[in-house]
């Protein structure tokens, strides 16, 4: 389990040396301080111990001992001078890129948006605009944002590399996320606290849009769900209504309401099915339905056995859910 974590790490590091927010851009800045001070020291040490090696190697037929310098103010001096400075630099450069970063938030400023770590999904509410999705993050470019971040469950952990620094989510402790996307463009991350079985696959997608698209999507996602097209979706719809679906799932405008698994009123719109496991189409859907503990072992729907046309029904039903 400890490989997993460490190799799904290791894959988002490739996304840190391209700052896509104001925060993140920040904090790489001091991240390059800290590289190029640390690269500076491997090289002076290297270089100095290969150079004292050879300049001061015995040669043949001296026989004199080498002068002892017992003691020397300069050296003294520079050996304790050149680190607290440089501590002193990273300490004010580190704190202030804290500050930076993550200001306190006023006690009267609402969240933007209220991201939820579930085991083993993200719910995403847009708390101003009553929409609420999963999974796929859409953000404004260009906006001052301020994200929530909550539990329902466990500690998890938020990290979009290129957006900036992680945050935990904790169980009835809300911390909060300040963001400024720089440019539109798909972001990936990963939930950083192991959670559970499949924390592996708690990937996060964040889709950060012009401010014009991301109102148009906002819009769209703000309707209730659109009603069963045909027959086929119109069985699927009542199984979902009477099959255990509803008691767990949350399609707006019918009764189903729960958030105890992700919200589906627009599922059809993502690209991804269950946080990046798989890409969202029918195939995939099916086969997710039909065995969920096969595709996503541990995760908290269970098999139902369903029959296959009953699955086939609900998954047309849903595929229309744009
Ligand atoms: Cu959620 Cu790890």
């Amino acid at each position: 389990m400890n490989s997993i974590i460490f190799l799904q790490n290791l894959y988002l590091l490739q996304y840190v040396n391209n700052p896509a927010s104001l925060q993140a851009e920040k904090i790489h800045t001091v991240f390059n301080y800290f590289y190029w001070a640390a690269a500076g020291m491997l090289l002076l040490v290297v270089f100095l111990v290969v150079y004292i090696c050879i300049r001061f190697q015995q040669k043949k037929g001296d026989n004199n001992q080498p002068v002892r310098t017992i003691y020397s103010n300069k050296l003294e001096a520079l050996m304790i001078g050149v680190p607290v400075l440089l501590l002193a630099f990273f300490f004010y450069e580190t704190v202030s890129t804290m500050n930076a970063v993550s200001p306190p938030v006023p006690t009267n400023r609402e969240p933007d948006v209220i991201i939820t770590g579930h085991q083993w999904w993200w719910e995403v509410d847009y708390p101003n605009a009553h929409v609420v999705t999963s999974n796929e993050v859409h953000l404004p470019v260009g906006k001052h944002l301020l994200m929530q971040m909550r539990s329902a469950d466990v500690v998890h952990d938020w990290w979009v590399p290129e957006l900036g620094n992680k945050m935990d989510l904790v169980p009835n402790h809300p911390n909060y996320l300040w963001l400024n996307i720089n440019k539109p463009g798909k972001y990936t991350g990963a939930c950083s606290e192991f959670c559970g079985a499949q924390h592996a696959w708690m990937r996060i997608s964040v889709i950060a849009q012009d401010e014009n698209d991301f109102n148009k999507w906002l819009a769209q996602n703000a309707k209730a769900a659109m009603p069963p097209g045909d027959t086929l979706a119109k069985t699927g719809a009542e199984l979902f209504q009477s099959k255990t679906c509803a008691s767990c799932h949350r399609i707006q405008g019918t009764a189903a309401t729960s958030n105890v698994g992700p919200d589906l009123t627009h599922i059809a719109s993502r690209h991804m099915l269950l946080t990046g496991l798989m890409k969202n189409s029918e195939e995939n859907l099916y086969k997710w339905i039909s065995h969920p503990q096969e595709i996503k072992p541990g995760a908290h729907m269970p098999d139902f056995n369903m029959n296959k046309d009953s699955v086939k029904a609900i998954v047309h039903y849903l595929e229309q859910l744009k």
